[in-house]
């Protein structure tokens, strides 16, 4: 097979980037061939000790000198539909299962290795007769702005697979849906593909140099303006440790899901053509993170100097304020508005950059206790009070809006990980 990463001479960090977003069994060997992964270790026969929660990442991660935690690289959303639409059976539920703790004996639990949960819709849920319990608080997505007309995500489930190598995202997808019989040298003895079948893939990467290394997308301006310490294609750090949910915070405290949690996935195109070459430095900062950090020249370079927290928490109350005074808000500002009684934020942002569709995007990947908090969450950077009481518009000047159009958006269930396959409503009843 010609290499066709050598033929247009890129570097093997981008084609493992292109290989994700290919995937499939030729990206995968591709990509074992030049990816110099290290062995990657298999996970253990005994998964008793695994956590009880699938989205319980932040153990595994591996944390920078502040003590954020560092996401895994490269990303896989596989959506899967029930065969014939039909309800699961116990025999199906024990094929799913069986076929997830395949994967866990494949590849260590860590970034390393593989992180993976699998999530369910609303449509999925919608076949039985009995409801959800009360204590889970997933509703139907739907359009949360104005000026927004995504498609609505159906499909019954999302496995979401995260690992620092391409190669073990694209192996672990091919490994569930069963195309491989053998990976990391373990034996794939079981997959999903007699009871659900794949629907729809997505696939992005995070993490400093890749967005650098991606930005040949529509989207971004020739000039290749995105750092090349950058993590995401807008050019600034995110996910730190002050501004972000703790996995306790967004975790479902009760009931028969207790230490599942609620996922919600936008997919977000990201325009940056004005962004970087009508828009100073100084109104990037303010837009991103507020007025204030940009007056004060508190963001150097991509805002690794903030350490764990961005800072906005205080300027969070001076939206109407900043937005009258200095005609600008900050996208960070504004979503730091939705904080709970502790004053914690109420979301774990776990999000990414793609090029899927040949277009820089974003998947906006949360967890929250409930969807509720994703709503008000986004409500707040949503600003409609702004847009209203000042000379801000609905997108120009606040915040990034003007920036990204969401196309679609969907709504998951994870359970806890013994309840992870196929659920039933009430799995006590
Ligand atoms: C276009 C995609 C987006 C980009 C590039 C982006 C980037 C950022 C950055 C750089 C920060 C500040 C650093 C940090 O606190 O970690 C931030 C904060 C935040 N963003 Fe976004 N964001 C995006 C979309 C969204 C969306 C769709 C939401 C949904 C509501 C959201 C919610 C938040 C929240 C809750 C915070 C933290 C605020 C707090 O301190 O509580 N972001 N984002």
């Amino acid at each position: 097979m010609t290499d066709p990463a050598s033929e247009r001479g890129i570097s093997r960090r981008e084609f493992a980037k292109a290989a994700v977003a290919i995937g499939g069994a030729s990206a995968f060997a591709a990509c074992t061939d030049r990816e110099q992964a290290p062995d990657i270790p298999t996970g253990p026969d005994d998964l008793s000790s695994f956590p009880t929660r699938q989205h319980a990442w932040n153990d595994a991660l591996a944390t920078d000198e502040h003590g954020n935690d560092v996401p895994p690289r490269h990303h896989v959303l596989v959506f899967l539909n029930l065969r014939n639409g039909g309800t699961p059976d116990g025999d199906g539920r024990e094929q799913v299962e069986a076929a997830l703790r395949n994967l866990e004996r494949t590849y260590q639990r860590d970034p390393e290795g593989l992180l993976f949960t699998v999530g369910y819709s609303p449509a999925y849920f919608d076949r039985f007769d009995a409801d959800l319990p009360d204590s889970v608080g997933l509703q139907q997505p739907r359009a949360l702005t104005e000026l927004e007309d995504p498609e609505l995500d159906q499909q019954d489930a999302v496995v979401h697979l995260a690992s620092d190598y391409a190669q073990v995202v694209i192996g672990a997808e091919e490994a569930l849906v069963g195309n491989r019989e053998e990976l990391n040298g373990v034996e794939i003895t079981e997959n999903v593909s007699g009871v659900l079948e794949k629907a729809d893939r997505r696939t992005g990467f995070i993490g400093d140099g890749l967005p650098a290394e991606n930005q040949d997308v529509a989207g971004i301006p020739d000039s290749e303006p995105v750092p090349e310490d950058s993590p995401l294609y807008m050019g600034f750090e995110s996910g730190f440790e002050k501004n972000q949910a703790s996995e306790d915070r967004v975790s479902i405290a009760e009931g028969p899901f207790a230490g599942g949690t609620t996922q919600q996935l936008s997919k977000i195109r990201l325009q940056l053509q004005q962004w970087y070459e009508q828009d100073s430095r100084e109104h990037r900062v303010a837009s991103m993170f507020c007025p204030a950090h940009a007056e004060e020249g508190r963001v150097e370079g991509t805002g690794e100097n903030l350490g764990n927290e961005s800072g906005v928490g205080e300027c969070a109350e001076d939206v109407i304020e900043d937005a009258s005074e200095s005609g600008v808000v900050g996208h960070a500002q504004k979503a730091a508005r939705a904080r709970d009684e502790n004053d914690s934020p109420i979301m774990l942002r776990r999000d990414f950059d793609s090029t899927d569709d040949g277009v820089a995007g974003l998947h906006f990947l949360s967890l929250q206790r409930s969807i509720a908090d994703f709503v008000e969450t986004r409500r707040q950077m949503t600003g409609d009070d702004i847009a209203e009481d000042t000379a801000v518009g609905t997108t120009t000047n606040n915040g990034i809006k003007r920036y990204m159009t969401v196309t679609r958006r969907g709504n998951f269930l994870l359970p806890p990980r013994s309840r992870r396959a196929l659920p039933t409503p009430r799995p006590d009843a």
